[in-house]
């Protein structure tokens, strides 16, 4: 799909963005393997949460859609021993998240899988998922020297580990506390700098005991069931990011951006868009089960740049395409640094990132771990590949809002991995020319 964008008057009114991609795929894992029945409503609508439950569903678990309201799933948990070997090899499609977790997972099941995905997911790094898990005794065996999916897992018996991850991921993360519900002993996972911390409260919401102190983790077991439990999941504040930057650089823009997700391991993108200047607003504060939402009130902005490095960058490490473009209509120049894990996400996101917003006039410097911007170079329209990349895709399609002329997005679809009604919701806030 090719995607027009021209830039419109003004951008108002209301958006709710979809359930977090995060939380749904933690929610509908840990509730396969819980002892009961669980409600999810606001389960992210996104192809990657679908490959998710696609492969659960192979692995055994009755997962249903409510036909009433397809946001809403019903998971009937098979328990911790439940979980029966797949016919063929599962799939996860473009989902990083779907293999990791899923791998941590496998490990200590009693029986044979394997897990592929598409040709990018097939070409990101799986050393770093398989080190840790084989520590524990799994046995794991992937492509390219045990670096690559598809990966084969023989699950068996599992041991603890105390374990420092090299940097921050809370794929690998949760993949090694999930190993280490079925393991014996106790394990500690320690990150350099705190990742999302979704799979810690749900796990502690489902009854499972975690020592959390700082940037490590520890769980021991024998682990007893888990406890079923029914989720709202709230919005996903890495699907609001691409509202917030819109109205802050757009000249005639109001913008509510209703029930995002502001837990704090997630709320990078709010911290640099006030340090950036911007008219932002939270409001109506709350929580829903064990995360802090709100609505966030967001308006046209005088943006400064600004440095964005070291803990900041896995607080906001998703949301890097979108915050560049808002860079691209700051005063003065904006640094991104310690973000070199960029470059193994869905795509080479600094490369791409850099390359598209060129077409559009940027000055963008690519560096080995991030990006210099130098800010407030007139954007112009051209035509922009999403390199098949969800955020680069809607990243652009921002920048297209406030470029002059027509802006093309190739490859416009690939936003449903994440964000299905993205392209609905931008036109819903445009105002067209009078
Ligand atoms: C995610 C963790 C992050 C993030 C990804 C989703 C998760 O990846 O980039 O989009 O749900 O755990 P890493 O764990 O590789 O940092």
């Amino acid at each position: 799909m090719l995607k027009e964008i021209s830039p419109g008057p003004a951008l108002k009114g209301e958006i709710t963005p979809p359930g977090d991609k995060s939380i749904s795929h933690r929610a509908v894992l840990l509730n396969s393997i819980a002892q009961g029945k669980a409600r999810l409503s606001n389960f992210s609508p996104g192809a990657d949460c679908a490959s998710t439950v696609a492969c659960l569903q192979a692995l055994g678990v009755k997962i249903r859609q409510v036909a009433s309201d397809p946001l809403t799933i019903v998971v009937q948990g098979v328990g911790k021993g439940g979980l029966r070997e797949a016919e063929n090899v599962l799939d996860a499609g473009n989902s990083a998240t779907t293999m990791r977790l899923l791998t941590g997972l496998l490990a200590a099941q009693p029986f044979l899988s394997i897990i592929t995905g598409d040709d990018s997911l097939r070409s990101r790094p799986m050393d770093r998922l398989i080190r840790p898990l084989r520590l524990m005794g799994a046995k794991i065996w992937g492509r390219g020297g045990d670096s690559l999916g598809p990966l084969a897992i023989k699950g068996g018996e599992l041991h603890g580990v105390d374990y420092a991850l090299p940097v921050p991921s809370a794929q690998v993360k949760s993949a090694i506390l999930i190993a280490a519900l079925f393991a014996q002993g106790e394990t500690t996972v320690q990150e350099p700098a705190k990742s999302r911390d979704h799979t810690e409260r749900l796990l502690q919401a489902m009854g499972v005991k975690l020592k959390v102190n700082g940037t490590s983790v520890s769980l021991s077991s024998p682990v007893n069931a888990l406890n079923p439990i029914d989720l709202d999941i709230p919005g996903d504040i890495s699907s609001a990011a691409y509202w917030l930057v819109a109205a802050a650089i757009h000249p005639d823009a109001q913008v509510m951006v209703k029930n995002t997700g502001i837990n704090s391991t997630r709320t990078g993108i709010i911290d640099v868009l006030l340090k950036m200047g911007a008219r932002l607003r939270i409001e109506n504060q709350r929580r829903i089960g064990d995360e802090p939402v709100a609505d966030l009130l967001i308006e046209s902005s005088e943006l400064t740049g600004v440095e964005i490095g070291g803990d900041l960058i896995p607080r906001l490490i998703d949301e890097i395409p979108v915050i560049a473009v808002a860079a691209c209509a700051a005063k003065g120049t904006t640094i991104i640094k310690d973000a070199a894990e960029l470059r193994v996400k869905e795509t080479d996101r600094i490369r791409n990132l850099a390359g598209e917003l060129s077409k559009l006039g940027a000055d963008v410097e690519e560096m080995p771990d991030g990006m210099v911007v130098h800010g407030k170079a007139k954007l112009h329209g051209a035509t922009c590949s999403s390199h098949h990349d969800h955020r680069l895709a809607m990243a652009l399609a921002i920048a297209g809002l406030i470029a002059e002329g027509q802006t093309l997005i190739e490859h416009a679809e690939v936003a449903g991995i994440s964000y299905p009604s993205f392209w609905q919701d931008m036109a819903s806030i445009q105002a067209s020319d009078p």
